[in-house]
């Protein structure tokens, strides 16, 4: 997976770190910002991928592609789709944009709009990447949950970065029995949650 990526995949995710280099640090423009996870985060968010039982692979929060382009990885070894969801049009135009570049557009769907009006279609989930708004990861969460199949991998990220604001989400998560969990200190922090 790592000793092949195709150039014009590697190419597409330079640039896109290279336009975040340029977001603004302003709050206000929050869903003009890409907010990508790091390159390690991306090598991790694969490996687990490409460790996911059968079933449907998703991914809450596009942006412009970035992550979608690690998972991209996985799904390419494994013959699998992976289905992206994002609100904000510019952004859809933008991982349009990405996976037609990339070479990635026949493995990877984008679903515009928002995610909380499509999760409850989505069944038989064995790879989830949950990384939106931190006050949707609950919703987000309890919608899938229940369509995730035994063995299915969810991988929350900003844990650590975002601790004050997702401890709730945090103590519910580990003390969910229906999963097992456990916080990996990569990247900005991620929760990886199996279903029992
Ligand atoms: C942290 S960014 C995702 C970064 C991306 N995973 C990456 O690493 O390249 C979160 C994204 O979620 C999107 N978003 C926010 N609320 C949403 C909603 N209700 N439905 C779908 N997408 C949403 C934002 O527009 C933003 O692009």
């Amino acid at each position: 997976m790592f000793h092949q990526i195709p150039d014009e995949v590697l190419a597409r995710m330079r640039e896109l770190k290279q336009m975040e280099s340029k977001d603004t640090a302003d709050d206000t423009a929050r869903f003009e910002r890409l907010r990508q996870i790091p390159p390690e985060t991306g090598h991790l968010l694969a490996l687990i991928a490409a460790s996911a039982p059968s079933g449907a692979f998703i991914e809450i929060g596009t942006s412009g592609g970035y992550s979608g382009l690690w998972i991209s990885l996985a799904c390419r070894a494994l013959g699998r789709g992976l289905t992206t969801f994002e609100i904000a049009e510019a952004k859809v135009a933008l991982a349009t944009e990405t996976f037609r570049k990339a070479g990635v557009d026949d493995i990877v769907s984008i679903v515009p709009g928002d995610v909380r009006e499509q999760l409850a279609g989505q069944s038989d989930v064995a790879f989830c990447f949950l990384d939106v708004e931190k006050d949707l990861y609950q919703e987000c969460y309890d919608a899938v949950l229940p369509n995730m199949v035994s063995g299915g991998l969810l991988v929350a990220d900003n844990i650590i970065s975002h601790a004050g604001d997702l401890a709730e989400f945090l103590d519910r998560a580990e003390s969910d029995e229906r999963v097992d969990s456990m916080i990996v200190p990569v990247g900005n922090g991620v929760l990886l949650v199996r279903r029992v």
